[in-house]
């Protein structure tokens, strides 16, 4: 009798659940200052190109039944596009950043007025350095929280403060990941995605620790942006040259679909930087 191999077997599909987004579109988008590893203004941009992008991925959200709000684009503000880095959001308190390069910080403001302005009760201004989304990664239950670069650790306290829940610090070290979205994503309540390399020796004891059953990411796969995704448990949304990440995501029972944001990524940004989500 022959048994049939385990290794054809489809894993078991994952759930998605309905998400709530903010987004900006890149109507003042170029890259004009250098405070990251891969912007550089010498090199032209496509502003209109970077629109079309940026509305190919609104639109996907919205064809997957998510809800998407937008805040108004602003002049001498290309950055903005970068929506995730503005806020986070749990349990519908708000946490607005403190952005770390002059250049960035009068983005805040925007956003402490947007939250205002659509009702939200709790909205706190940080009193430390801290990017949002960039560095908060809400993950089941707890808060995963990126320093090195930009956040200043001694935002994990005020966060933990506000939403009630464990914060764990992780340290960034390798200035390609400069913030903990470009280095890892959370896929569902249960499972994380990362690249190892891009965190010191105590995070990723952490990291086993906290999520044993993670998906690993290789450099080629950080390189590409891919850990830059947007998961809404179910459905994986990437940038288009991550599909060896892809392939290993739909191993595990998520269905993937690729955008195009090579214009945002002069930027240093791709899909998860342009998404914040919002949890009431
Ligand atoms: N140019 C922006 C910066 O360096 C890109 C931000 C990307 N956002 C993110 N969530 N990683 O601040």
């Amino acid at each position: 009798m022959t048994v049939p191999l385990a290794l054809g077997t489809a894993p078991a599909p994952r759930s998605p659940r309905h998400r709530e987004y903010v987004m900006c579109r890149p109507d003042h988008f170029e890259v004009t200052y250098r405070i990251n590893a891969w912007m550089d203004p010498a090199k032209p941009t496509d502003r209109a190109l970077a629109v079309a992008q940026w509305e190919d991925l609104r639109d996907l959200y919205l064809r997957l039944g998510h809800t998407v709000h937008t805040i108004e684009p602003a002049t001498g503000l290309p950055d903005l596009v970068f929506a995730a880095n503005g806020a986070v959001v749990i349990d519908g308190k708000v946490l607005i950043s403190r952005y770390h390069h002059p250049e960035r910080r009068p983005e805040a403001a925007r956003w402490a007025a947007w939250f205002a302005e659509q009702g939200y009760p709790e909205v706190v201004q940080a009193a430390f350095i801290t990017e949002g989304e960039g560095d908060y990664v809400p993950a089941g239950g707890a808060v995963l929280a990126g320093s090195g670069f930009r956040s200043d650790p001694r935002s994990q306290e005020e966060a933990r403060a506000l939403f009630g829940r464990p914060v764990f610090g992780l340290r960034l070290i390798d200035p390609r990941f400069y913030h903990l979205d470009t280095a890892l994503a959370a896929l569902d309540d249960d499972q994380i995605v990362y690249y190892p390399g891009a965190f010191d020796a105590e995070s990723l004891e952490v990291l086993r620790e906290l999520f044993p059953n993670a998906v690993l990411a290789d450099e080629e796969d950080a390189l590409a942006f891919g850990l830059n995704l947007v998961s809404d448990g179910g459905n994986v949304i990437l940038p288009e040259p991550a599909t060896a990440l892809a392939a290993k995501l739909r191993a595990h029972g998520y269905r993937t679909h690729h955008v195009d944001l090579s214009e945002l990524l002069k930027a240093g940004g791709s899909v998860k930087c342009c998404t914040l989500e919002i949890r009431r």
